[in-house]
């Protein structure tokens, strides 16, 4: 369960030049992780290796190899993360970021997660630079494919599961996520570089920033100058580079954000 929200617990100030250059960013670029999709009880994937899952290693899970050497596990993996963003809902920090968007000139999001809940809360992701859990693919053909029933089914034995066979080759179907040593898909990285180049303003929520090339979005608007502003309880890899650290929660940082720097005009 997401940890209750302490409602006694005063709301987060925020400097005013962050919040005058928030109002006065002409191009807004969002970049999510794991952490945003917390608070909607979804694990962060470092700690998706956690429960069930505890003795396996991303690497033993997220790859090909391991996909052609076990494919019940790996698929028996994503269909119990799948089973979990199905029955989860978007939370205050997905939806703050889709209010953000009416406010501000051009806001342009960019996630390295594989769910759905930005666009369940309103908003236009331009970038899924690690795929997408919701839009399997067959391993042999790569054939875009949907999941037999769209009702996700809890791995027998809470662990394997067999993936079904694509109807075009007959081959196994595989998640349409990035897996660790596979390229990202062309056009969200293009759309991801191009926000970048443009953007003045970035706000990188819920991410450790470990994993490249994805963490290269972030930091090459900054080193162009973007302002960058970082929400995240805990402290993360471009810390040094940020020109502001909001440390909390981003259900409870982003919303209050967007209501101090837009107050009149309602969330
Ligand atoms: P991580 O699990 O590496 O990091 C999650 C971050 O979210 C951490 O920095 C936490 O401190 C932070 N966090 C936790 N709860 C939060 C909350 N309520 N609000 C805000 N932040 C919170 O996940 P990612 O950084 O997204 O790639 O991992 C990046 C990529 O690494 C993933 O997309 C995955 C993995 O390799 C692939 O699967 C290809």
């Amino acid at each position: 369960m997401p940890p209750e929200l302490d409602a006694s617990a005063a709301p987060p100030q925020f400097p005013s030049s962050l919040l005058d250059a928030l109002r006065q960013a002409r191009h807004v670029l969002v970049f999510t992780g794991a952490g945003v999709s917390a608070e909607s009880g979804i694990p962060t994937f470092r700690e998706a290796l956690k429960g069930l899952w505890e003795r396996f290693d991303p690497r033993e899970l997220a790859t090909p190899e391991a996909f052609q050497r076990d494919p019940a596990l790996v698929w028996g993996w994503y269909e119990w993360r799948r089973m979990q963003i199905r029955h989860a809902e978007p939370n205050p920090g997905h939806r703050a970021i889709a209010t953000l968007a009416r406010h501000v000139a051009q806001l342009s999001l960019v996630t390295q997660n594989v769910d759905d809940l930005h666009e369940r809360a309103g908003s236009t992701v331009i970038a899924h630079l690690h795929g997408q859990i919701s839009k399997p693919i067959c391993f042999n053909c790569g054939l875009p494919t949907f999941h037999p029933e769209d009702r996700p089914e809890e791995p027998e034995g809470g662990r394997r599961l067999e993936p079904p066979r694509c109807g075009t080759c007959g081959g196994a179907i595989r998640p349409g996520v990035v897996w660790f040593g596979e390229p990202l898909p062309t056009e969200d990285w293009s759309h991801a570089m191009e926000a970048a180049r443009s953007a003045d303003l970035v706000i990188s929520v819920g991410t450790s920033n470990l994993v490249y090339p994805a963490a290269e979005i972030p930091e090459l608007a900054a080193r162009r100058g973007a302002t960058l502003i970082l929400v995240n309880p805990a402290a993360t890899a471009m810390d040094p580079i940020a020109r502001y650290t909001l440390q909390g929660p981003a259900g409870v940082i982003l919303p209050a954000l967007v209501a101090a720097a837009f107050p009149s005009l309602g969330a």
